[in-house]
């Protein structure tokens, strides 16, 4: 499993193959030592473009590119066109959408910097994390004919909250303003508006056009009133990354090794020095010891090691840290908490609840944390910071974090490695961004709750049972056959080695749910406790067929949401003439005298599924049969992928 540090760093240590080769005649970059430049923009507003022409102008490219480039262009009937370029390095895929981030490497002055390209869309966010957490500056590229767009203010968004402090902003295709000095002041004082919106401040302003070349590596001749830098000078004085050497101690343990009856301490120190002699203080337990030895890979043993390097100590007494724990001096404790306030770029397509649960990735350490506050949810159109009951699919908030034992962490500071948090889901996947900004008080009156998340891994759930968990909502009215379809497919999965329950809705009723009668608020609630009932089964592995009436289309959402993946609708299908005249507990009879009120169907409504998962028709349909497409329909959802995953 990666590490935290191994998922912001991975595309560090990652150029595709192909990349490099065709690149710079200076092959000497090496990415470690680079400075890193992320470029964004709103899609059109030139990015590709400038890229091509940056590297161009520089003198990164081989003679051989030139000529590709030029040619294409030509094919096109175009003017030289540079963002070619990356297309015929393959970094643009997807009929000209970009969609990885990638990094490209070049060499200004003597100085090495590598371009992070992160694309113009919905996959930006999540290779932001991976690839451009660590940038030491940002070039916001901004169409000066359009000025700033719903993706400049979601990428300043982002630069905010990753903490990227030096921004140029590149203020393209000032050609189509005609380099008019006081419109192009107008669109830099818009930007300027969203930015110190957002606590931020460019360091420079760069009026240019990179496709013509003006102001990119060369001053432009059509700007005769512009005396700031160009973009490539303006990248010359990005500052130096600060050095992590002189910060406070924070090795978190990678892993405990045992050699003949030494036990070493493994981990990359994520910043400051550490000394043979030194007392440190491990993890939460705080338990001190002395440094009695420091070993690197392959290198003799060393009296201090610093920032950056992976090493190995041995500890004086003998202690036994865990995974994740840090290592730091008394001195310079980092924060502990069990409850986080933390930013949130949050990366799933669906929303997030207050009481969803996750694993919070963070260096190497992993705690199971659980929503339990949604403080502000940030809306994009005028970045403002609102109260919210759920954060929006990409949407950014800020939220608290609780774990059942404290974590410790130092707060997210820019350009450094501090407090990057990461939450993936049970699938191991990552779903949000997640700098954390510190400690949290417990708000009075607040409800705090601590719900842990099994170790065992669906996967290995999976691969013991050989069938993935989850959960068919089988609705219908009362007396369509809903509990005798799922009493015989219960049967024959069992039969067939599935791991299977039954919650069914009458005997629900007769416990967990007895306080509840048929009037819609408590159905809903019977809706409510059915779902996350089937829910902890389905996490524990198990493939459940709840048969509930569930009348209403809201309470099967409801379902649907609480139980998320793995989901789906079953409409037991039998007419009200049908089912009335069947009518096998008298309910109907009783009903229709007036005996029993609210009955579905009756006196209640009953609104069918407009597009189940699966219908099955139980008015003319023999049980058998009935049961055999239940139990077809459920063997190949669970099955097909479990099988997949083990293959893979
Ligand atoms: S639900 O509407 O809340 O989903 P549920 O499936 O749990 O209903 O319970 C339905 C069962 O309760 C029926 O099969 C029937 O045996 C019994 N019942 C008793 N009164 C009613 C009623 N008013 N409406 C529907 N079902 C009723």
């Amino acid at each position: 499993m990666p590490s935290n540090a191994c998922v912001w760093r991975a595309i560090s240590d990652y150029v595709p193959t192909g990349i490099e080769a065709n690149m710079t005649k200076n092959t000497t970059t090496s990415l470690d030592a680079a400075t890193p430049i992320v470029i964004v923009g709103h899609v059109d507003h030139g990015k590709s473009t400038l890229i091509g022409r940056l590297l161009h102008d520089t003198d990164n490219l081989q003679e051989g590119k030139v000529a590709q480039i030029i040619e294409s262009s030509k094919k096109r009937g175009l003017k030289i066109e540079w963002s070619f370029l990356l297309d015929s390095l393959q970094i643009e895929r997807d009929q000209g959408v970009t969609v990885d981030s990638t990094r490209i490497p070049f060499n200004l002055a003597g100085r090495e910097y590598v371009i992070v390209d992160a694309p113009g869309h919905r996959q930006f966010l999540r290779n932001m994390i991976t690839g451009a957490a660590d940038a030491e500056a940002a070039v916001l590229v901004v169409d000066a004919s359009e000025g700033a767009r719903e993706q400049t203010r979601r990428h300043a968004m982002l630069l905010h909250l990753i903490g990227i402090r030096h921004i140029i902003v590149l203020l393209n295709k000032v050609d189509l303003l005609d380099f008019d000095q006081a419109k192009i002041e107008a669109v830099q004082h818009d930007v300027t508006d969203l930015l110190t919106r957002l606590d931020l401040k460019a360091a420079v302003f760069v009026p240019a056009s990179a496709r013509d070349g003006d102001n990119i590596a060369a001053r432009s001749e059509r700007m005769p009133w512009y005396t700031g830098p160009t973009l490539t000078e303006a990248l010359v004085a990005v500052p130096s990354p600060a050095s992590r050497a002189e910060l406070a101690l924070r090795l978190p343990v990678q892993d405990v090794y045992r050699f003949g009856d030494k036990r070493y301490v493994a981990g990359r120190i994520e910043r400051g020095r550490v000394r043979v002699g030194d007392t440190v203080v491990i993890g939460t337990q705080k338990t001190p010891a002395r440094i009695a030895s420091i070993e690197g890979w392959h290198t003799a043993p060393q009296v201090s090691a610093y920032a950056g390097q992976s090493v190995a100590v041995t500890l004086e007494p003998d202690v036994i840290p865990d995974r994740g724990d840090l290592l730091h001096h008394r001195e310079t404790a980092p924060v502990e908490a069990s409850r986080v306030r933390t930013r949130l770029f949050w990366l799933r397509q669906e929303p997030l609840r207050v009481g969803e649960s996750f694993r919070l990735r963070l260096a190497t350490a992993e705690h199971a944390v659980t929503v339990t506050a949604i403080e502000s949810v940030v809306n994009l159109d005028d970045l403002t910071e609102n109260p919210g009951e759920e954060v929006p699919p990409e949407g950014f908030a800020q939220i608290i974090l609780s774990a059942s034992e404290n974590i410790q962490f130092d707060p997210f500071t820019p350009g450094t490695t501090d407090g990057r948090g990461v939450l993936v889901d049970r699938q191991q996947r990552i779903v949000g961004g997640a700098p954390l900004v510190g400690a949290a008080e417990i708000a009075p009156g607040e409800k705090v709750i601590h719900p842990s998340a099994s170790h065992v891994s669906v996967q290995d759930r999976e691969q013991v049972k050989g069938h993935k968990g989850a959960v068919f909502w089988l609705t219908g009215l009362s007396g369509a056959g809903k509990t005798t379809l799922a009493r015989a497919a219960e049967n024959r999965l069992f039969a067939a080695g599935v791991d299977v329950t039954v919650l069914d809705g009458d005997t629900l009723r007769a416990g967990l749910c007895s306080d509840l009668g048929f009037s819609e608020a408590d159905r809903t609630e019977n809706v409510r406790r059915a779902a996350e009932v089937a829910r902890i089964l389905r996490d524990a592995g198990q493939v459940v067929l709840v048969t509930l009436i569930s009348p209403l289309k809201s309470d099967r959402e409801l379902a649907a949401r609480i139980i998320g993946e793995g989901f789906a609708e079953i409409f037991v299908d039998a007419g009200l003439d049908v089912c009335e005249q069947r009518d096998p507990k008298g309910l109907y009879a009783a009903a229709r005298a007036g005996k029993i009120s609210s009955f579905t169907g009756i006196d209640a409504p009953y609104e069918a599924p407009q597009s189940p998962a699966l219908r099955v028709e139980t008015g003319a349909q023999a049980v058998d049969a009935a049961a055999g497409e239940l139990v077809s329909f459920v063997e190949a959802a669970v099955r097909a992928d479990a099988g997949q995953r083990k293959r893979g």
